[in-house]
C-alpha cells in the first residue's frame, strides 16, 4: 500500500464534504428507508452509534428525534457539520478502527457508505468490535459498496479517495462469523453524479 489510506480519506473528505452533501440532492438514496427498519425496532431513548457519520444529514437528524446519537468521523470538516446539524448529538473526531467503547454500550450501530473507505482486512475485526459494543439482540445496519476491490485510490469528487471491499458473499460471511444473524440483505443501486452505484445493504442482529 503506497500511501496511508486513513490520510487519503481524512484529507479527501475535508475537501469534498460540501460536494458530497450536494450529491444526494440529485435523487433519493435508499439510506432512510433502511434506517426506518432499525428505528421501528428501537424503544425511545435508545443509544445509536453512527460510524462514518459525515455531516449527520439526514440519518442522524432523524435518529436524534427520539434517541441518543453518537457519531464518529475521521474528517474534521464532516464532524463540524454534524455538530451544527445535530446540537444534541455527541460527535467524536476519530478513526473508527481505533475506537474503544465499553462492551454492550449501544442498542444499534449504523454505518452508511463508509466501511469501503477502510482497508478490507480491517472489515472483519471492525464487525467483531461492533458486536462487542452492542447489547444482546442489538441491531447492526450498514451499506457496503458492491464490488471486489483491494485497496485502490481513485479520483472522486475532485480529490483522491481510497476504496477497498470484499465481494458480497465474503462480507456476509464475515458478518455471520462476527456473531450476527442477518435479518435482511439486499443490493440496491443509486445515482451518484449520473452514475449508477450498487450497494449491499445488511440489517443484522447480535446473537
Ligand atoms: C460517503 S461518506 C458517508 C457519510 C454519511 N454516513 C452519509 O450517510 O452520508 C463516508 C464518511 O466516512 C468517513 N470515514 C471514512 N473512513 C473513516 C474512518 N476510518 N473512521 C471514521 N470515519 C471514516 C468519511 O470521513 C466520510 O465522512
Amino acid at each position: 500500500m503506497a500511501e496511508d489510506p486513513r490520510k487519503i480519506v481524512e484529507e479527501g473528505y475535508d475537501l469534498v464534504a460540501a460536494a458530497y452533501s450536494r450529491l444526494e440532492r440529485e435523487n433519493q438514496w435508499p439510506r432512510m428507508r433502511w434506517l426506518s427498519k432499525v428505528l421501528s425496532r428501537l424503544a425511545p431513548g435508545s443509544s445509536v452509534l453512527d460510524l462514518g457519520c459525515g455531516s449527520g444529514d439526514p440519518a442522524d437528524i432523524e435518529i436524534a428525534r427520539l434517541h441518543h446519537v453518537i457519531g464518529v468521523d475521521l474528517s474534521k470538516a464532516q464532524i463540524g457539520l454534524a455538530r451544527q446539524n445535530i446540537p444534541k448529538g455527541r460527535f467524536i473526531h476519530e478513526d473508527l478502527s481505533s475506537l474503544d467503547f465499553p462492551d454492550e454500550s449501544f442498542d444499534a450501530v449504523v454505518s452508511f457508505y463508509t466501511l469501503e473507505h477502510l482497508p478490507r482486512e480491517q472489515h472483519g475485526p471492525i464487525l467483531q468490535q461492533i458486536h462487542s459494543w452492542l447489547r444482546p439482540e442489538g441491531l447492526l445496519l450498514f451499506s457496503y459498496e458492491k464490488g471486489d476491490r483491494n485497496d485502490v485510490t481513485v479520483e472522486w469528487l475532485g480529490a483522491p479517495m481510497f476504496f477497498s471491499m470484499y465481494d458480497p458473499k465474503t462480507i456476509m460471511r464475515l458478518v455471520k462469523d462476527a456473531g450476527f444473524d442477518i435479518i435482511e440483505a439486499d443490493v440496491e443501486s443509486q445515482l451518484e453524479q449520473n452514475r449508477e452505484v450498487s450497494y449491499l445493504w445488511i440489517l443484522a442482529r447480535r446473537k
